[in-house]
Order: structure tokens, then C-alpha cells, then sequence
């Protein structure tokens, strides 16, 4: 594969780059009349504008020559078909299999038909606790990908879910965010979802163990668990682990990562929240969404767009940070979700040769749910000193939501994004003064849908899905391993058998030091006032 900077669309674009510098994005607009409707896309239910991006039609060509000399229609094409793209572990990364319907691999309809069987018995009351008590509350337990998209979707789908059991989710090992929601919940009538694809993650075992001692603390039958605990998990010997029969484990797969893995069995804390027929149009919204990814030219096809505009603001403008500002309460776990995906999967330096790369990968996401978000960083976008670029997602209605509060959300989120390109100085009545100016010309994207619903926003977990996978295979590098994480795991693993051996090994002399203070902790507040 040669290199991205040897491309001729990337020299094209460098030139390109100088020819646009202090051509501010209202001049565009003010060349070109229909600037708003041309920079704009429509796909599975969802509109994306990016005309306040600091892009001309000669951009996008060139970024679209940048995206075929990096061979990319052929890497679309087997990321469907489930070519081992994860080539540091030699798998697939086939999350599109999850959501392909009637054409999806017999294992998943399996085990989506498990899945509901499974959820349909629990909401109706038939699935029992070991008091004959119907379940009320469900606890999954899990981190990362095990955790963050379904915890993301449950809040996003809360409006319009009913019935069902109440799902909590506890993700840090810290003891704290179980406890207090054990605190909340009855052994009787509380279900316990281990997610973990690996089986080997220290959070989830460290919080199985601890679930489990509270839940024996009400009954010791082995009998009775495993009407309380299940496990999802790619690892076999997940139930076993837990003493639980092999039935009450739900697979996944080596060839989901765990990022991409909401629409497996990942997703059972969403099918128990919202009902399977919901879990079924989240993954019909996403599947509409990869019809387009494979189908659509890369001029017309909504993930590249914004995928080639994120390789145009790292590469060529030199921004190393997005903003996800989600205009709706319901969305307000989509920065951490997203921030996962992103960074996870292309904070990357080594290219598919193994060299490290010699241009820059990768962003920082960052972001909160609007409008809150406007009384935290906003200022700081408006007039600080870095152009960091914002996408606006806004649903035009949501559940529990009157009219008056629609408007009140759309003018909040068209009116940040228009004063970041436009700015403020007040030239047209009396000139402001510095501190009171607005510079503008920073740039946005703006996402809208009609309304949320699950279709909706499977198809926007998705765009962005694809949109990381674009940029990986423009950078060359593997959006699909986290060598790094694993890493830190092993490293944590052995600090954890020094603490509890109470010795200090071979460390750098900071962590050495601080190795010392938390085991000396009772007497640290001593040691500092030496
Ligand atoms: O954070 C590292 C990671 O490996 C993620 O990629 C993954 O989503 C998370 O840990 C949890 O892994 P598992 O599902 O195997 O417990």
C-alpha cells in the first residue's frame, strides 16, 4: 500500500490548502447561492451539512482522488464481505454481519432469536426470580465496548420505552459505582448481565465477583444464579467461569470488536430495556445506513463526507480535536461513546508495513450534550485562540418534548454554528470593542434527523462507525486492535500483585514512589510534611 503522502491528491491538496488560506467559508457562501443545499447529504433518515466547512468543490475532488488512491471502494467491499481487515490479530471486523438481516450468517439470526426469546420472557413477567418475583432491574455489568453503546442507546431510547425492567449500568472497578447501585436494587428481582467479549477484563471480573458475593449473601444455591446472572461473551468458558449452566451465556464473536459490538448480544441490556422489536429497528437503521456506505459514489456518500472533512482538518489545516455537541439530553452519552470509537480505533502510529507513519492520525473527541455544553466550552470555541470544529446532531423532535422546547433546541444549535462561522463584531452599527468580538470562520458540521427513534439512530452509530473506518484505511493503520490498552491491562495486572504482596518491583523511580506512598498510604499525610 504507498504511503497517503504519496499520493498526488495529497500534494494537490497541500497546494490546495495554501490557495484557500484567509478565504473565510461566509465568502463561499457569497459565491456560490446554493452553497447549502450542494454541501449537504441525505442518507437513512439523516441529514448531514457540511457547507460552513472550509471547503470548496475542488476539496472534496481531491479528497475523494486521496480516498481512491488509497484503494477504498475495495476496502468497503471487504469490510462486507468480512476480510480479516484486523490484520494485527488476523480477524475480521464484520459488525456489518450483525445488522444484515435475512442475509446476516446463521449464527447471529441464532442468537438474536436467543436474544429474544430471552427478553420477551423477562419483560412478560415468564422469567422469574428465585422468589417466583419478576425481574424489575437489570445491571450490566461491563466496560468499553461492553459498556458504552449500550449504555448510549438505553438513555437514547428511554423516551418511548415501555414496560420492561429497569437497566443500570456499572462500568468502573472502583466498587463505588456498584455499590451505590446495588443500593438501588433486590437480589430477588435483579438480573445481572456480565458483558464482557473477552471474559479476561479485570473491571467486569473484578465487579462479577463482587455481585455475586452480594447476591449469595441472599441466597447460596447455585440453582438460583443462574436465574440472576448471565454472561455475554465470545469467551466459552465465560459461564463456566461463573458457575452458571452453558445456556446463559450469549455469544458473540472474534470478529466484532468490542466497539463495534452494540448490535450483538452486546446489545441484550437494550432489547431488555426497550423490547426486541426496538433492538431490531436500531439494527435496521444501521443496516440502512452500511446499504449506503457500500452503494453510494464517494462524492454522494455520507460517512466518506465526513470522514474526508476530519482527514482535511488533521492533515492539511492541522486540527487535532472534534467537538460532538448532541443538541438533546438523550444523547448526552454520545461523546463518550464517540470518543471510544474514535480514538480507540485510530490512535494509531504503525501502518499496515508495521513503520510508524509519518503524518498526523487520529483526533480528539471531545464534547456534551447541548445546550449545556454552551455554559461550559462554547466561549472557549467561540473566541479562544484554537479553530476547533464542532458536529451539531440534532433530532427536530424527541419523546416527552412540546414545541415550544423544539424551538427552543434547534434555535440553540443553528444559532451556535452560525455565529462560529459568521462571528460578531458589530461593524454594521457601532464598531465593538476586542474582548466583545467574535472571530468566526470556525467550522461546523450539522446532523439533523427527524426525530429519534431507533431506525434514526442506529443509521447516525453507524455513519460513525464508518466514518472511523474511512479515516483508518486513508491513514493505512488497523482502526480495529488497542494494542496500547492491552498493554497498560498487564502492567496494572502485576502493580495489583505487588500491592498485594506489599513490595515495590522494578519501576521507573515515579511510579516507584508512588507505589511506595500507596502502600505506606496510612502514613502518607507524614511523609508529605517531611
Ligand atoms: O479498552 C480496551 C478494551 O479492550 C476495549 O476495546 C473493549 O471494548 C473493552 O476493553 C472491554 O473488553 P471486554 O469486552 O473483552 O471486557
Amino acid at each position: 500500500m504507498p504511503r497517503p503522502t504519496e499520493s498526488p491528491a495529497w500534494h494537490a491538496l497541500q497546494k490546495h490548502r495554501q490557495q484557500l488560506v484567509g478565504t473565510r467559508v461566509e465568502a463561499l457562501f457569497a459565491a456560490d447561492s446554493k452553497r447549502a443545499q450542494t454541501f449537504s447529504s441525505q442518507a437513512a433518515g439523516l441529514i448531514l451539512d457540511y457547507s460552513k466547512q472550509p471547503v470548496t468543490a475542488e476539496t472534496i475532488s481531491l479528497l475523494c482522488a486521496l480516498a481512491e488512491d488509497a484503494g477504498l471502494k475495495a476496502r468497503i467491499d471487504a469490510l462486507f464481505l468480512g476480510a480479516k481487515l484486523n490484520f494485527t490479530e488476523d480477524r475480521a471486523a464484520w459488525h456489518t454481519a450483525l445488522r444484515a438481516g435475512q442475509a446476516a450468517p446463521e449464527v447471529v439470526k441464532q442468537e438474536l432469536a436467543r436474544m429474544e426469546v430471552f427478553s420477551d420472557a423477562l419483560r412478560s413477567g415468564q422469567w422469574l426470580g428465585y422468589t417466583g418475583e419478576v425481574i424489575t432491574d437489570v445491571v450490566n455489568l461491563g466496560v468499553g465496548g461492553s459498556d458504552l453503546g449500550p449504555r448510549l442507546v438505553c438513555h437514547a431510547l428511554r423516551g418511548e420505552t415501555q414496560g420492561g425492567p429497569r437497566v443500570h449500568f456499572v462500568a468502573n472497578a472502583d466498587g463505588v459505582e456498584l455499590a451505590l447501585t446495588l443500593k438501588e436494587v433486590s437480589p430477588a428481582t435483579t438480573l445481572f448481565i456480565v458483558a464482557s467479549k473477552s471474559f479476561g477484563t479485570a473491571e467486569t471480573c473484578a465487579n462479577a465477583r463482587d455481585a455475586l458475593s452480594w447476591f449469595h449473601a441472599a441466597s447460596d444455591d447455585i440453582a438460583d444464579r443462574a436465574r440472576h446472572f448471565v454472561t455475554v461473551s465470545a469467551n466459552a468458558t465465560a459461564p463456566e467461569q461463573l458457575a452458571l449452566p452453558p445456556e446463559n451465556n450469549f455469544a458473540l464473536w472474534d470478529w466484532v470488536g468490542g466497539r463495534f459490538s452494540l448490535w450483538s448480544s452486546v446489545g441484550l441490556s437494550i432489547a431488555l430495556a426497550a423490547g426486541m422489536s426496538t433492538f431490531r429497528a436500531l439494527l435496521s437503521g444501521a443496516q440502512a445506513m452500511d446499504a449506503h456506505f457500500h452503494a453510494a459514489p464517494l462524492r454522494e456518500n455520507m460517512p466518506v463526507l465526513l470522514a474526508l472533512i476530519g482527514i482535511w482538518q488533521r492533515n492539511f489545516l492541522g486540527i487535532g480535536q472534534q467537538v460532538v455537541l448532541p443538541y438533546s439530553h438523550y444523547l448526552e452519552h454520545l461523546p463518550a461513546y464517540l470518543q471510544q470509537l474514535e480514538m480507540e480505533s485510530n490512535g494509531k502510529r504503525a501502518d499496515s508495513q508495521d513503520q510508524v507513519v509519518d503524518y498526523t492520525t487520529g483526533t480528539s473527541i471531545w464534547g456534551q450534550a447541548g445546550t449545556n455544553g454552551q455554559h461550559a466550552f462554547l466561549q472557549w470555541l467561540h473566541q479562544g485562540m484554537a479553530r476547533i470544529p464542532a458536529d451539531f446532531i440534532l433530532p427536530l423532535s424527541v419523546p416527552l418534548q412540546n414545541t415550544e422546547q423544539q424551538r427552543f433546541m434547534a434555535a440553540s444549535c443553528f444559532a451556535q454554528s452560525a455565529v462560529l462561522m459568521s462571528g460578531f463584531d458589530g461593524a454594521a452599527e457601532t464598531r465593538l470593542p476586542t474582548h466583545r468580538q467574535l472571530p468566526g470562520n470556525r467550522p461546523s458540521n450539522t446532523l439533523l434527523m427527524q426525530r429519534l427513534e431507533p431506525k434514526n439512530f442506529g443509521a447516525l452509530i453507524a455513519l460513525y462507525e464508518h466514518k472511523v473506518f474511512v479515516q483508518s484505511v486513508i491513514w493505512d493503520i488497523n482502526a480495529f486492535d488497542q494494542w496500547a490498552v492491552e498493554h497498560g491491562k498487564t502492567m496494572a495486572s502485576g502493580l495489583i500483585d505487588e500491592f498485594s504482596r506489599g513490595v515495590v518491583g522494578k519501576h521507573d523511580p515515579s511510579t516507584r514512589r508512588l507505589t511506595e506512598l500507596f502502600l505506606n498510604r496510612a502514613n502518607m499525610s507524614g511523609q508529605s510534611k517531611k
